[in-house]
């Protein structure tokens, strides 16, 4: 279970301060799948950012299963996969040894079958020593899933995964997802602008007013 309590985060920028997030409180059990919506700029980023451990928030506190969230800088915590929009694959390596850097960063051996495992639930097990500018942009933003399953995380944050994908692209992500959070119990949180991906979820929250709002309770 992932949850987040009370979460305010502000950005000072000259005398201007801005706060996307005031008091955020959200719950994602294990196995269940949430859409995060609401306009650019009402601080979906921001939030998945805090609930990696990449962002320390100014207030507030994330847990998983009970035990705080370890907030560094440069790294998730290690419970945690976050999926860029832009996938961020390491352009100098082939998928396989995209998946593998993953591994090691997070000090799990090399396990060429784990490796396979991931990238054929994606459906890419064929290309595994592809480069990745030998792929498309649904195939690229396949693989990064497959680098978020690898790890074997609890709970995969995924940042507009679809932003760049057309119609069946953005099914078969968000259908992948889905897959991912039944199959093992993750924790899946999207953020996305795109109401046909939040349809495919358990259910959608928004962020307003600096706050996370179950969609349905919404006029
Ligand atoms: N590093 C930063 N410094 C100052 N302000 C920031 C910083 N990062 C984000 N913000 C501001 O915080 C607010 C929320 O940004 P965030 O990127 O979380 O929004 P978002 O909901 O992800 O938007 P989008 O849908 O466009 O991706 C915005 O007003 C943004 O300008
Ligand atoms: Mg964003």
């Amino acid at each position: 279970m992932l949850s987040c309590q009370s979460v305010a985060v502000s950005y000072a920028a000259g005398r201007i301060v801005s706060m996307p997030l005031v008091k955020v409180d959200l719950d994602v059990a294990a196995g269940e799948t949430v859409a995060l919506m609401g306009p650019s700029g009402s601080g979906k980023s921001t939030m998945l950012r805090v609930l990696s451990g990449l962002q320390k928030p100014d207030r507030g506190s994330v847990r998983i299963n009970d035990t705080p969230i370890r907030t560094s800088r440069g790294t998730t915590d290690p419970r945690v996969a976050l999926v860029h929009q832009d996938h961020r694959l390491v352009d100098f390596l082939s998928v396989r040894d995209n998946l593998r850097l993953a591994l090691e960063v997070r000090g799990v051996a090399f396990q060429p079958d784990r490796i396979e495992e991931a990238l054929a639930s994606v459906g890419l097990a064929d290309k595994m020593k592809r480069m990745p500018q030998a792929l498309s942009g649904g195939e690229k933003q396949r693989v990064a899933l497959a680098r978020a399953l690898v790890v074997g995380a609890s709970v995969v944050l995924a940042d507009e995964p679809t932003g760049a994908l057309d119609r069946a692209n953005s099914e078969s992500v968000a259908a992948l997802l889905r897959g991912l959070a039944t199959r093992d119990d993750v924790c899946v949180v999207v953020a996305t602008h795109d109401h046909n991906v939040a349809q495919m979820m358990d259910r959608t929250i928004v962020l307003q007013d600096g706050c996370a709002i179950a969609a349905e309770t919404l006029v």
